[in-house]
């Protein structure tokens, strides 16, 4: 069982990350934390606590950092529009956040949970987590491990060599890699292997009717959305291919290797530098992936959209 806090900014892929959390069996969604990203913070909250109620769930939300460390915010609505999940239109929330200050929350659900307990899944800035590190430096020996979809260690998607989620808040994520935890970065050499075709949209849609709806909504307006701005022919689902891994490590090939984050350069701003070159140093907590087994991926979606019962 990997009990879990899932960090995100819904973001129509993170809506894939999150069902597919709230779908598996061996996940205990024990917390949902949010922070400005895709969308606004208030925008990207309001579609995590509608998406948790869609399906039923009883997770509790905690919003966070409103804005990156340092840079000023910089929403991607060119790919995730006005409300961060256009193509779905969701009910409004019923409920409201568990809380507000979500760095807060994942320093006391880590202190307070056993030791190598927590599994920090993150598929956003890293704004919350580098204020939880700040704030109790002593989180970072106790989580069991982070796994993020961030970076990259070719090339990026919001500049030719950074990606989004690092690019937003690179001070954030140098705050994050300069710690001594253990980090596993599921950047987009991994997610960009992680198409969602027609047919792979389909046999999602087939697994569970009562999704089909909203996954079709979500599906189609991020293809567009891709098709227009980055030339893909589908789009890219990055974010549940950090809970795929969670889940079972066999499904991204990985290597051990240091990583660093460039927070100054012109060009490079928010370039996740992982120094493949020589023998990774003993002492290295990081890895990267760089490729997915893509069968076995869309078949651990598939399984886990299966167990979700939305409501009308
Ligand atoms: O670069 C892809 C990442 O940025 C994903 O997490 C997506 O949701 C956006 O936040
Ligand atoms: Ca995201």
């Amino acid at each position: 069982m990997k009990h879990v806090i899932l960090d995100c900014d819904p973001g129509h892929d993170d809506a894939l990350a999150l069902f597919m959390a709230m779908g598996d069996p061996d996940i205990d969604l024990m917390e949902v934390t949010t922070v400005g990203g895709n969308q606004s913070l208030e925008k990207v909250t309001k579609n995590a606590l509608s998406l948790i109620e869609l399906v039923g769930g009883k997770v509790p939300v905690y919003s966070g950092a409103p804005t990156p460390l340092v840079k000023a915010p910089k929403w991607a609505g060119y790919i995730h529009g006005e409300s961060g999940l256009d193509g779905v239109k969701l009910a409004p929330p019923k409920s409201e956040v568990a809380g507000t200050h979500a760095a807060s929350q994942i320093v006391k659900t880590v202190m307070d949970s056993p030791d190598q307990y927590v599994t920090l899944i993150t598929t956003a800035p890293l704004t919350n987590i580098a204020l939880a590190a700040l704030m109790e430096p002593k989180i970072c020996s106790r989580v069991k491990e982070i796994v993020m979809m961030l970076g990259a260690v070719h090339t990026g998607n919001v500049t030719p060599v950074a990606e989004f989620n690092a690019y937003t808040d690179p001070e954030a994520a140098k705050v994050v890699f300069e710690r001594k935890w253990p980090i596993t970065m599921i950047g987009l050499d991994v997610t960009h292997q992680a198409i969602c075709t027609k047919g792979v949209q389909k046999k999602l849609a087939e697994a569970n009717p009562s999704l089909k709806e909203v996954l079709d909504g979500l599906i189609n307006f991020f293809r567009e959305s891709y098709k227009d701005e980055e030339c893909f022919p589908d789009p890219p689902t990055h974010d549940p291919c950090a809970v795929a891994y969670a889940l079972d490590p066999s499904v991204v090939k990985t290597v051990k290797c240091p990583v660093s984050v460039e927070t100054k350069g012109d060009l490079t701003c928010g370039m996740t530098v992982a120094d493949l070159r020589a023998l990774a140093p003993k002492d290295c907590n990081t890895q990267v992936g760089l490729s997915l087994d893509v069968e076995k991926f869309w078949s651990m979606v598939e399984k886990d959209i299966a167990n979700l019962r939305a409501g009308k």
